[in-house]
């Protein structure tokens, strides 16, 4: 069976797969309006930048079409605040993926449309702003396995690929069915090769303290068969002396025009490492996680989480009593660290974004 994170059927509403207890517990909670889709962001039981959109925005689906009818609507203008004042509410929930603020955006642009357009009734705006959240799962899992397609031709033509075409990669947090509608971004590349069945093996690091690579990633690549080795996140240098790494792959939570990253914290200091070993290093990245109004990676706001991540794990303290912890939950890496950005629409440089966005 598939993973699915994202069960939603028009009929039956939205869930999600609670992700905080994997891999022990498979548990799918109900998702019934925004502040519920508020709070399964905000506590990350569903996580990773496409899946936050994609439930952010069915959570207002949910909200529209379970809590309301078109009688809760004076008028067109009236639904156009109601969306604009709910989406900027989803977007507040974690701030450093742009995924959720760029469909905010392109929404509440539709429906300021639709107020403009005198033969659009309140009826079809809000047929055409739901339709619009609906396709936004279909067309993930297709970007998803473009970029799949592309990232794997990439890696498989590099110069450093082993005679036998077998290929050996690097990965860190989890980018793949669980942090997508399905299939994922770099996990999707690391799929991919092992469907064209030239994967010899995958790293994954455990990605302290939230563990996405040890709860999550190895989840996914045990789930498909994927031959994998979990390893710490203070191995990876380690493992690139050793272990002929052909290709890191990482996804990205916020990529700035200038191709500055940001992504899961621990990705800087791997990008550091392959300059170092001479390892490409790749992000696996949607257009809809970069950021046109975002020249560089100066102004990325980071989001700093609890210390309990990491003074505790499964609630039991391992850190002394009194000590002070700083928790980023994501860092920036520079461009200058980056060999390329596998899209959909193929790998490009940062010279080439504009002309694709
Ligand atoms: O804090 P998380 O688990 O939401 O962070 C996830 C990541 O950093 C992923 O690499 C990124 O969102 C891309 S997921 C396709």
């Amino acid at each position: 069976m598939p993973l699915e994170t994202i069960k939603y059927e028009k009929s039956e509403g939205l869930e999600i797969l609670d992700q905080t207890l994997l891999p022990a517990t498979t548990q799918y909670i109900q998702v019934r309006n925004v502040e519920d889709g508020w709070n399964v962001i905000n506590k990350m039981q569903v996580r990773g930048a496409p899946a936050i959109a994609i439930v952010g925005c069915l959570s207002l689906v949910e909200e529209i079409i379970r809590q309301r009818t078109i009688w809760s609507f004076k008028d067109k203008k009236d639904f156009y605040y109601f969306i604009e004042n709910k989406l900027n509410y989803l977007v507040s929930a974690r701030p450093t993926a742009v995924n959720m603020k760029k469909a905010a955006d392109k929404l509440i642009k539709m429906a300021n449309d639709f107020c403009d357009d005198d033969n659009c009734t309140l009826f079809n705006m809000i047929k055409g702003i739901t339709l619009e959240i609906r396709g936004m799962l279909s067309k993930d899992v297709q970007d998803n396995k473009a970029i799949g397609n592309f990232g794997a031709t990439e890696i498989l033509n590099l110069n450093d690929v082993p005679k036998d075409g077998f290929v050996r990669i690097l990965t860190h947090c989890n980018t793949g069915s669980l942090a997508t509608a399905a299939y994922g971004t770099a996990l999707g590349v690391i799929r991919s090769l092992h469907e064209k069945e030239k994967l010899e093996h995958v790293y994954c690091t455990e990605t302290r303290p939230f563990n996405q690579g040890a709860r999550l990633t190895a989840y996914e690549l045990v789930h498909d068969n994927i031959p994998a080795t979990l390893i710490c996140d203070n191995m990876v240098a380690a493992v690139l002396k050793t272990k002929r790494i052909t290709a890191i792959v990482v996804g990205a939570d916020r990529v700035a025009m200038n191709g500055d990253t940001a992504n899961k914290i621990g990705t800087y200091q791997i990008a550091i490492l392959a300059k170092y070993h001479n390892v490409p290093f790749y992000v696996a990245v949607p257009r809809t996680s970069m950021d046109v109004n975002m020249p560089n990676g100066d102004n990325i706001i980071i989001e700093e989480r609890s210390e309990k991540e990491i003074t505790h794990m499964n609630n039991v303290r391992i850190a002394a009593e009194g000590i002070k912890c700083w928790n980023p939950a994501f860092d920036v890496t520079p461009a200058n660290l980056i060999t390329g950005y596998i899209t959909e629409v193929g790998v490009l440089q940062p010279h080439e974004f504009s002309q694709h966005m």
